[in-house]
């Protein structure tokens, strides 16, 4: 269980998130939308700890990682996929997704084990790659991709770290309409294990509408709505003020 109590920042005079109180559930998969601006990223960045709070407070199963590291708060069980910066450039596709893999294990000390260990490593490597289908390009170093392949990489090593709490933001940006099936594909999988927290900051509505347990709403850095798909949508004040739609007369 992911907790957010009270988080706020300011830049300057500027609060860009305000006092967000939120908490996300094993198994659900949470919709963050909100115009350009809305301080989701910063949500997420105060989540992960790349940036730290004015105010409030992050929870993880109910103890507070506020003090801790964005690498500590990784090791805790918060994934989060990141623009290229989680990626060895100079490494092979599948280097880079057994170093991601071994990060998290721990290698016996009898060479049988070694050994085991090591085939099994890349049995899952090459599975994961599968899955972002990038299996064909194993051998490519990362920094040769293209656009598109290195942020499959970046959520095929999220993956491999395979988190308690999953973060995308915007994981379909910039990609190929043949793609973007795959991030989806995945996104619903791990929806489909009921097990991981899964927080998606998503403009697009239908792949919001499809794959969202639960909406909210970020607006000016505060929480304006937070419920299910259907009410939040059709919620005048979201058609208003996120879907830019005509404005609601009764609204104060
Ligand atoms: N490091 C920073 N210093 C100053 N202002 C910042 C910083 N990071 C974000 N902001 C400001 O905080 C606000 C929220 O930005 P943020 O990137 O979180 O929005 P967003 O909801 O992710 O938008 P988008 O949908 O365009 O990605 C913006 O006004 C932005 O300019
Ligand atoms: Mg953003």
């Amino acid at each position: 269980m992911l907790e957010t109590r009270d988080l706020t920042i300011r830049f300057g005079g500027h609060v860009a998130v305000n006092a967000v109180s939120c908490t996300f559930a094993p198994g659900t998969l949470t919709a963050i939308v909100g115009p350009n601006g809305a301080g989701k990223t910063t949500y997420f960045n105060l989540i992960s700890g790349q940036l730290k709070p004015s105010a409030g407070d992050v929870l993880l199963n109910g103890h507070s990682i506020s003090a801790l590291t964005a690498s500590a708060r990784t090791h805790a069980g918060l994934g989060r996929a990141f623009q290229l910066t989680s990626l060895f450039p100079n490494l092979s596709v599948m280097e880079n997704v057994r170093l991601a893999l071994q990060s998290r294990q721990r290698v016996g000390l009898d060479m049988w084990n070694v050994w085991n260990h090591h085939r099994a490593l890349i049995e899952r490597a090459e599975q994961l790659l599968d899955s972002v289908a990038l299996l064909a390009k194993r051998d490519v170093k990362a920094a040769a991709l293209p656009h598109g392949d290195q942020r499959k990489l970046e959520v095929g090593l999220l993956m491999a770290l395979d988190p308690e709490v999953y973060m995308f933001d915007e994981p379909t940006a910039g990609m190929s309409v043949d793609e973007v099936p795959v991030i989806l594909d995945l996104i619903r999988a791990l929806k489909a294990r009921r097990d991981k927290t899964i927080l998606l900051v998503e403009h697009k509505m239908d792949v919001v509408r499809e794959l969202a347990d639960r909406i909210i709403v970020l607006h000016n850095g505060t929480l304006m709505a937070d419920g299910d798909p259907e009410s939040v949508i059709s919620s005048p004040v979201v058609q208003q003020a996120y879907l830019g739609l005509a404005p609601v007369e009764e609204a104060a």
